[in-house]
C-alpha cells in the first residue's frame, strides 16, 4: 500500500493535531520521542507517515503532492494562496488576525493617514487595507516578534495573530481592528483527493464524528 503522507505545521498546532489523530485511532508512537532528530515518522500498520514542516511550507508540500494531507492554520493558507482543497475546520488553534498598536494609533487609522504596518502576513494585510478598507498603507514584512515594531518606531501598527492577548497587554498594545478569525484546517492535495479518496474520506468522517460527539457533551 502506498503511504498516505501528512504534513503538520510545526509547533503548538502539531501537538494538538496529533491528539486529534489519536482520538480517531491514528497514532504515531515514533513521533513522541522528544530527543529524536528524525524528520519523518511512520506508522507501518496504517500505511501512514507524518512529517513536521515550517507552517508556511505546509501548503507547498500539499500543492505539489509531496504530502496528501496538511494540517495548518487558516492564516498560512490565506497568506500562501496555494492551489489545494481546504476540506475541514478542525476547531483547534482558534485565534484572530488583528490590527494592533498603541491606543494612540486609533486616530491615525480612523483618518486614513499613511501609516506603516509591520507584519509577517503582507498578503493578508494588503488585502485588508487595500481591498476591504480602501486605505493606502506602507507594509513592512517581518519574520517574528512583530509586537516590537510599534514599540521601537518601525511601524505605527501591526497585523498579527492574537490568541490570549497577553503579548499585546504586556507590551502596552491593544487590538484596534479585527481582520478575521482563524483556526486550524485540514487541506488535501487535489490529485490525492481523487486517487486516495477512500482513505481521505474516512479520516474526514472520523474527525467530523468526533466533533459531533464532543458538541453533544
Ligand atoms: C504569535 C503571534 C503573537 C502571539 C499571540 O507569535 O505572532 O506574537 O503568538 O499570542 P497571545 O495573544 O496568546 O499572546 P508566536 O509565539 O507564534 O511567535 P512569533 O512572534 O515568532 O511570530
Amino acid at each position: 500500500m502506498r503511504y498516505l503522507t501528512i504534513a503538520l505545521a510545526k509547533g503548538r498546532l502539531a501537538k494538538k493535531a496529533m491528539e486529534l489523530f489519536e482520538a480517531i485511532g491514528i497514532s504515531c508512537e515514533e513521533m513522541k520521542d522528544k530527543d529524536s532528530r528524525k524528520l519523518i515518522f511512520t506508522n507501518e500498520e496504517l500505511g501512514m507517515r507524518f512529517f513536521l514542516a515550517k507552517a508556511s511550507d505546509v501548503p507547498t508540500y500539499v500543492e505539489y503532492g509531496a504530502a496528501d494531507i496538511g494540517i495548518v492554520g487558516k492564516d498560512t493558507l490565506l497568506e500562501e494562496g496555494r492551489k489545494l482543497y481546504e476540506v475541514m475546520d478542525l476547531g483547534i488553534g482558534r485565534c484572530r488576525m488583528c490590527v494592533c498598536g498603541p491606543a494612540s494609533a486609533k486616530e491615525m487609522l480612523k483618518h486614513h493617514q499613511l501609516i506603516r504596518v509591520a507584519t509577517k502576513y503582507p498578503r493578508i494585510a494588503k488585502d485588508y487595507f487595500y481591498n476591504q478598507k480602501y486605505q493606502t498603507v506602507e507594509i513592512i514584512k517581518l519574520s517574528g516578534s512583530i509586537e516590537l515594531a510599534p514599540i521601537v518606531g518601525l511601524a505605527e501598527v501591526i497585523v498579527d495573530i492574537v490568541e490570549t492577548g497577553s503579548t499585546l497587554r504586556e507590551n502596552g498594545l491593544e487590538v484596534l481592528e479585527e481582520v478575521c478569525s482563524l483556526s486550524a484546517r485540514m487541506v488535501v492535495n487535489q490529485v490525492s483527493m481523487k486517487t486516495e479518496n477512500e482513505r481521505i474520506t474516512r479520516i474526514i468522517k472520523a474527525f467530523q464524528g468526533r466533533a459531533e460527539e464532543r458538541s453533544r457533551l
